[in-house]
């Protein structure tokens, strides 16, 4: 499970996300529990939020009403042909952490505005190295490749480290914040 706490890199950028949720809604893409949701949402932006798990997305549903935060969710399979379902250039911000499915950058890229910001965050192949995390290479990234799913975005920040949660565990991760660049 990803910890409760926001990652740091989102919060290094929450800043450049407020900006950005002024140009349309902001999209939490496998949403999970819904950290990084409810963190856009307390900041101003209006918020849909994406999974396949019903029990992660009622209790989403849950924690946004007790706080009136305006989070919308939505379930859906992303690896069994669901669409996401906004137009081309309709969304300010799309928030992905913790999540990798590579068919999906294209058309994550083409779903924000101008000036729009992607930030992404998942596990690189090191995670292999460490007895919890994902296994599967399907499911991580190889050193450099993050930026490289986005050609046609701008990238602001990209970093590759190894942080520890709280609760002391390791992970390998791939951090990007990109923008879309005037079409
Ligand atoms: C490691 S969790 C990360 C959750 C959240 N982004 C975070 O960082 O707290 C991965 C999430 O991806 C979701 N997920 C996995 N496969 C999915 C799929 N095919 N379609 C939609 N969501 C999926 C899971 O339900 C889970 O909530």
């Amino acid at each position: 499970m990803p910890p409760a706490e926001i990652s740091p890199f989102f919060a290094a950028h929450a800043t450049a996300l407020r900006a950005a949720a002024e140009l349309g809604p902001v999209l939490d893409l496998a949403c999970g529990r819904g950290r990084h949701a409810l963190a856009a949402a307390a900041a101003g932006a209006r918020v849909v939020a994406l999974d396949r798990s019903i029990p992660f997305l009622e209790e989403l549903r849950r924690d946004a009403a007790a706080r009136s935060l305006p989070v919308a969710c939505v379930r859906a399979d992303l690896e069994g042909g669901a669409q996401i379902p906004f137009a081309s250039a309709r969304l300010g911000a799309v928030l992905v952490f913790r999540y990798l499915w590579r068919p999906l950058s294209e058309p994550l890229a083409d779903l924000l505005r101008a000036g729009g910001l992607l930030l992404y965050e998942t596990f690189t192949i090191h995670q292999r190295d460490l007895p919890h995390g994902p296994g599967n290479a399907a499911f991580l990234l190889d050193d450099g490749e993050l930026p490289k799913l986005f050609p046609e975005l701008e990238v602001v920040d990209f970093r590759e480290e190894a942080r520890e949660d709280a609760d002391g565990r390791r992970w390998h991760l791939a951090s990007l914040a990109a923008r879309r660049p005037a079409r």
